[in-house]
């Protein structure tokens, strides 16, 4: 459980940290009194306590001295800066021989941990394959899932027999992609990497899929990771055929030595691009209900 303790003598009584916290663990009985600590065991460690209190009156375990930063307002991105930065990533997939170096990626891993997560769980865990072999490896083994994958569903008996197991509707969706996903799987056999696009690098995200929002925690690290990657000169590209792969073949997470339990939830292959945009396609317009 965590330990939080606010010091009296330092506290300002401005209630900042009653309004922060999410668990309503700070209560202030009448303005002026220091807040009391109330059910601190349903503290989700946020840290929002600690960094709301603007005179470090706030103590918490799981944020020890030197835990807290202050940001730097001068490095705060415009509306237009961080817009633009979205529209003008792109997944790339041409990518120049060149391997990324350890510190761009611990950069692009730096800004994935910072995605928020369900219950501060903080789940998500990374694998990084810098080494060509293993990458094709995950390639080769890739195209075995999606032929698994697609296999019961390119013939009449098989599709009838999916449609017990799965519903009309299911059945019809994966039927319609199967073709793709066979003809994927030939192109890699012949020696065409249409899955990875031969990237230098991979970022695998992976988490306990106890249910829970472990899915939801590894795609928003995912997202981080990919505009992060972006600002150092990287292309990347949501390696979807992998995680699809992975779903039928139990190989690729024993290839990758997942922990007991966890799945792999989202993949980005990164290198250095050959291709750069100077323009952005526009997109469908938002299809938005205003209640
Ligand atoms: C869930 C998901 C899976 C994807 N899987 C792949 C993939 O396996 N291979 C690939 O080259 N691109 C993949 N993409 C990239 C999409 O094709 C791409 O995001 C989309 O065409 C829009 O292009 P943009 O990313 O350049 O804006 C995937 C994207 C998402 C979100």
């Amino acid at each position: 459980m965590s330990e939080i303790t606010i010091d009296a003598e330092v506290c300002r009584k401005d209630g900042l940290c009653t309004l922060a916290c999410v668990r309503g663990i700070f209560q202030q009985q009448e303005s002026g009194a220091t807040p009391r600590i109330i059910n601190p065991e349903t503290c989700i460690g946020c840290g929002h306590c600690v960094a709301i209190c603007p005179h470090g009156a706030m103590s918490h375990s799981d944020y020890p001295e030197g835990t807290v930063h202050s940001i730097r307002p001068e490095w705060t991105s415009t509306y237009e800066q961080a817009l633009q930065l979205m529209r003008a990533r792109r997944s790339k997939r041409e990518f120049k021989d060149k391997s990324v170096e350890r510190d761009t990626i611990d950069k692009v891993l730096e800004a994935a941990r910072f995605a928020p997560s369900g219950h501060n769980a903080q789940g998500t865990e990374f694998i990084v394959v810098q080494d060509r072999e293993t990458i094709h490896e995950l390639g080769r083994l890739t195209a075995e899932g999606l032929r698994k994958m697609a296999k019961p569903f390119l013939s009449p008996v098989g599709r009838a027999m999916m449609r017990l197991f799965l519903g009309g509707r299911k059945t019809a969706i994966i039927a319609g992609f199967a073709p793709e996903l066979e003809y994927c799987a030939s192109l890699f056999d012949s020696g065409t990497d249409i899955l990875l696009h031969n990237a230098p690098a991979l970022l695998l995200f992976h988490a306990d899929d106890v249910g829970g929002f472990a899915l939801v925690d590894a795609n928003l690290a995912l997202q981080n990771a990919a505009l992060a990657a972006e600002t150092l000169g990287l292309g990347c590209f949501y390696t979807g055929f992998l995680l699809i792969g992975s779903e039928r073949n139990k190989s690729i997470g024993r290839f990758l030595s997942l922990p007991d339990g966890h799945k792999l939830l989202g993949g980005l292959a990164m290198g250095y691009p050959r291709l750069s945009f100077d323009k952005w396609p526009e997109r469908k317009p938002a299809r938005v209900t205003w209640m």
